[in-house]
């Protein structure tokens, strides 16, 4: 089995198809993302549909990865991907064909946990921190704080204990009456309105280190519906600009509460939502060093997949061909 040459990354575990080569200093050669689209109209993503999509793009996208790095399956070492959390039939896409290009190839297997791919987009960064750092990871299905010890060791310190950061952007978008995924579009709605017109919760008599984003939503939907259809159509971006600005900084106050009670002077963020610009903004003025991952190496892709192998096992075939996904964190978290 042989381990030399890059990483060929698949990532499945959502509405994304991934696959990105990555050398082993950690130089990304290529990402390939094909976002499909088709879930937009349901609101949110179809779990069979997505299964179905990555079934048909999933060879196209790791071959399109390997031409723009200008490479092919012989230049490959090993090959990565994720095994879970995430929508089981999508993943299991994914896993199949690293399955099988193992196999194929006589290469060896790393098993990678979505959450840790997050933290691991990191490490792309210019002049990347070295462990110990503080990491927040806040996507569509997890937001959680980790004191990150070594590259693939982590203790989580605190997690949400409701919705997930993205989560909360998304309903809160689909009450504000704009389309799927609603981060992005809750953020350009946002542009030019007043984040501090509606006074709306952070948990901040919360104590500790969770986040909990049910008052925030039920707040919005409350104020949305007292404003009524046409006033809230009129104000939305004053909306908009405040339920964002509540989820960041009820984030940003997690933040400060865990490097206080952990000492640790240097931050990492993580996830889709660290692509949201005022986020981006804020986490600046906290005092600490920080690294953000450009935007697209935020949200889903299969580089920072392949950024996490390189510091975690290489399984045999025999072992490899055993993988089963999995759909939650707990074991992890
Ligand atoms: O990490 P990700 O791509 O997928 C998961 O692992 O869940 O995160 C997707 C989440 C969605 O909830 C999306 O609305 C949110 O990240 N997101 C954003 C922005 N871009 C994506 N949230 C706020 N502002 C953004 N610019
Ligand atoms: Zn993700």
């Amino acid at each position: 089995m042989s381990c030399e040459g890059p990483i060929l990354a698949i990532e499945t575990s959502c509405d994304d198809t991934c696959a990105a080569l990555v050398g082993e200093d950690g130089t990304i050669r290529s990402s390939v993302v094909s976002s499909q689209g088709v879930h937009d109209r349901f609101g949110g993503v179809v779990p069979e549909i997505a299964a179905r999509h990555h079934v048909e793009l999933v060879n196209l996208v790791v071959d399109d990865a390997l031409a723009r790095a200008g490479a092919s399956l012989d230049d490959v070492g090993r090959i990565a991907v994720t095994q879970g959390p995430g929508l089981v039939g999508a993943l299991l896409v994914g896993l199949a064909t690293a399955k099988s290009l193992a196999a194929a190839r006589g290469l060896g297997l790393v098993a990678v946990d979505h959450l840790h791919g997050h933290l691991a987009a990191t490490s792309a960064a210019p002049d990347p921190f070295e462990p110990p750092f503080l990491a927040l990871v806040a996507s569509g299905g997890h937001t959680f704080l980790a004191h990150v010890v070594e590259h693939a060791r982590y203790e989580v310190l605190g997690q949400t204990l409701d919705d997930a950061a993205g989560e909360a952007f998304d309903k809160g978008a689909r009450m504000l009456g704009l389309g799927y995924p609603g981060g992005p579009l809750l953020q350009h709605a946002a542009l030019g309105g007043d984040g501090a017109a509606f006074a709306f919760p952070r948990a901040e008599r919360m104590r500790g280190l969770d986040f909990s984003f049910a008052g925030l939503k039920t707040a919005l939907l409350y104020t949305v519906r007292d404003l009524g259809e046409q006033e809230s159509a009129r104000r939305r971006a004053d909306l908009a600009a405040s339920f964002q600005r509540a989820i960041v900084e009820a984030l940003l106050l997690r933040v400060e509460r865990a490097l206080e009670a952990t000492g640790l002077d240097r931050l990492t963020l993580g996830g889709g939502v660290a692509a949201n610009a005022e986020l981006r903004e804020r986490v600046g003025s906290l005092g600490v060093s920080v690294r953000v991952p450009p935007v697209e190496l935020c949200t889903d892709n299969a580089a920072m997949i392949g950024l996490a192998a390189r510091h975690l096992p290489v399984l045999a075939a025999a072992d490899a061909l055993a993988l089963e996904a999995y759909a939650t964190g707990e074991h992890l978290l």
